[in-house]
C-alpha cells in the first residue's frame, strides 16, 4: 500500500480530540460521536495514570495547542485583516463553527480526507451551519495533483486577499521528509497571496526535557492506537525555524503555549512545554 493510501488510519483519532473539545466547552454537543465518547472513556484510566504517575496531562497538551492556534488566528483576523481561512485536517474540530459564528464576514474552508470531509459536511450541514462562506472540501495533503491536491483546494480562494492556513493534530503522524514535502508545496501555494500565514503545532524531539522518557512512552502509545507511528520532528526551536525556512517560509515564530497559560485561560505549567505552535509566513 502506498504512503498516500495509508494515512486514512489517522482519521479515527479525530473522534477522540472532537470529544475533548466538547468536554472543555469548545464544541457544541453535535460534534460528539459515540466512537469519540467510547475511546475517551477507554483511555481515561491511561490518561489518569499518565497525569498522576508521570505529570503528563494529555488533555492539557491538546488544549495548549488548540487555544494557542485560536489566539494566533484571532490576532490575524482582528489585527492582520485576514478574511479567509483554510483548515486542513479539520476532523471534528469545532474551530470553523466557532470562528464563523464570531466573525460572520470570514470565509472558512474546512478540509480533510474524503470520508472525514463527508462526515463533517453532514455534521455541519445537518445543523444548518454551512453556507456560501463556510464550506467543507476533500483534500489529501499527500496528493501532488488531481482533485484532492492543495492546488485544487486553493483554486476557490480569493488571491487578492490575505489568508491563514491551519493544520492541527496532523504533522507528527508523518515522517519528516513526507511532511516537509507537504510544507514545500504549501509554501508554493501561499506565495500566490498578498500575505499568508501557516499555523500548525508539532512535538519536537526535546531529548533534554525532564519528561522526555514519558513523552516517548506517550507517542509510542499514540502510534500503536492509530496503527502507525508518531515521529518527533526537529531537536529544538532553532531546528524548527531552519526546517520551515528550508521549506520556503520566510518568517517563522516558534511559540511555547506553556509560557502563555494565563493568557490562554489554562492552569499554570510548572515545567517547560513539550508542544510548539508554529506561525510561519511566506
Ligand atoms: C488527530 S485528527 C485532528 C483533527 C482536528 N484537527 C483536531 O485537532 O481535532 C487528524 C486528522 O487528520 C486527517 N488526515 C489524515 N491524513 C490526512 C491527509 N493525508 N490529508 C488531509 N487530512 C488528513 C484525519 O482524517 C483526521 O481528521
Amino acid at each position: 500500500m502506498s504512503a498516500r493510501a495509508s494515512s486514512a488510519h489517522i482519521s479515527p483519532s479525530a473522534h477522540y480530540t472532537g470529544y475533548v473539545w466538547y468536554r472543555h466547552r469548545l464544541a457544541e454537543p453535535a460534534f460528539v460521536t459515540g466512537f469519540g465518547r467510547l475511546v475517551h472513556g477507554l483511555l481515561s484510566p491511561i490518561a489518569w495514570g499518565a497525569r498522576v504517575g508521570f505529570g503528563l496531562d494529555i488533555e492539557q497538551f491538546l488544549l495548549q495547542r488548540h487555544l494557542q492556534i485560536d489566539a494566533q488566528l484571532t490576532a490575524a483576523i482582528e489585527r492582520g485583516g485576514v478574511c479567509q481561512v483554510v483548515e486542513i485536517a479539520c476532523g471534528l474540530s469545532p474551530r470553523g463553527r466557532r470562528f464563523s459564528q464570531r466573525y460572520p464576514q470570514l470565509r472558512y474552508l474546512e478540509a480533510d480526507l474524503p470520508l472525514m470531509a463527508a462526515r463533517k459536511r453532514l455534521l455541519l450541514g445537518g445543523q444548518g451551519w454551512l453556507g456560501s462562506r463556510h464550506r467543507v472540501r476533500a483534500v489529501d495533503i499527500l496528493a501532488e495533483d488531481g482533485a484532492a491536491s492543495l492546488a485544487a483546494l486553493f483554486a476557490e480562494l480569493d488571491r487578492r486577499k490575505p489568508l491563514v492556513v491551519i493544520t492541527e493534530g496532523l504533522v507528527n503522524y508523518f515522517e519528516l521528509a513526507l511532511i516537509e514535502s507537504f510544507w514545500t508545496r504549501l509554501a508554493d501555494q501561499l506565495r500566490q497571496f498578498p500575505s499568508a500565514t501557516y499555523l500548525t503545532e508539532l512535538y519536537p524531539d526535546l531529548r533534554e526535557h525532564p519528561r522526555y522518557r514519558q513523552l516517548r512512552w506517550g507517542v509510542g502509545l499514540i502510534g500503536r492506537l492509530t496503527r502507525g507511528s508518531y515521529p518527533l520532528h526537529y531537536r529544538d526551536d532553532q531546528a524548527i525555524e531552519l526546517g520551515f525556512k528550508n521549506c520556503g517560509f520566510r518568517e517563522v515564530a516558534v511559540l511555547d503555549p506553556s509560557r502563555a497559560s494565563q493568557a490562554l485561560g489554562l492552569a499554570p505549567c510548572n515545567s517547560a512545554g513539550l508542544v510548539r505552535v508554529i506561525e510561519a509566513r511566506v
